[in-house]
């Protein structure tokens, strides 16, 4: 399942990350790439060590707590801190599969990529080229939003970014580790639970309303790691 979930974060909070990003210290992104990635990869990022980096990422942690459909949808064991690339005219990162394994920095817990999630920090207008094309069982869906929103989508998948051409392209990029490992699972749960705030918003809570959320816990309690 591919999601995108409009405004996580709102204009202001976007310009002041932009502002405290940009003012940074940025460095080759080949040096987070693992081989086969590095291959194909031409960006910066903000370094992981970035103390400036770090407090950017947990705000958009704090509004990632907050946005109940990216609850609803990746329903998240751990977060990697998220980190931040740009890519100026000619920059690009070609086809690869994000590793699968990652070490939280600064500390021994180790993450297992189920989600890639690419927040975008500039306006489609300001840049061309630099589409997220991610493969999909129904073709390659390319994805370009506003600034503030945010792209969610099987680390399992595909995917590549296409070469800017005019202006510059900033995002913040992040994995999850699901509570719920199989996509399947993840998407039958996703729907249900819209389904029945759905429900709830028509109807108010009634007992079927209430007996679906029943369902919905218990499929939780039968499929989830913690
Ligand atoms: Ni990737």
């Amino acid at each position: 399942m591919l999601i995108c979930i409009p405004d996580v974060l709102d204009r202001a909070q976007v310009a002041q990350i932009r502002a405290a990003i940009l003012a940074t210290t940025w460095e080759d992104g080949r040096l987070s790439a693992g081989t086969q990635s590095g291959g194909v990869k031409v960006n910066r990022q903000v370094p992981i060590s970035s103390q400036v980096g770090a407090a950017a990422g947990d705000s958009i942690i704090d509004a990632l707590g907050r946005s109940l459909l990216f609850l609803s949808a990746a329903l998240p064991l751990r977060i990697l801190p998220p980190m931040f690339n740009r890519y100026a005219s000619n920059e690009t990162f070609g086809a690869h599969v994000d590793n699968a394994i990652r070490r939280v920095p600064g500390s021994p817990v180790h993450l297992r990529t189920d989600l890639s999630g690419t927040l975008f920090l500039t306006d489609p207008e300001d840049y061309d080229g630099g589409e997220l094309t991610i493969e999909t069982s129904y073709g390659a869906q390319q994805v370009k939003l506003p600034a503030g929103h945010l792209v969610l989508y099987p680390a399992t998948s595909l995917h590549l970014v296409t070469p800017v051409t005019r202006g510059e392209r900033v995002s913040s990029f992040f994995w999850v580790q699901s509570m719920i490992r199989d996509a399947e699972r993840r998407t039958i749960l996703f729907d249900l639970d819209q389904s029945v705030q759905r429900l709830r918003a028509e109807r108010g809570e009634d007992e079927t309303s209430v007996k679906l959320a029943g369902v919905y816990h218990n499929l939780i309690r039968q499929w989830a790691e913690t």
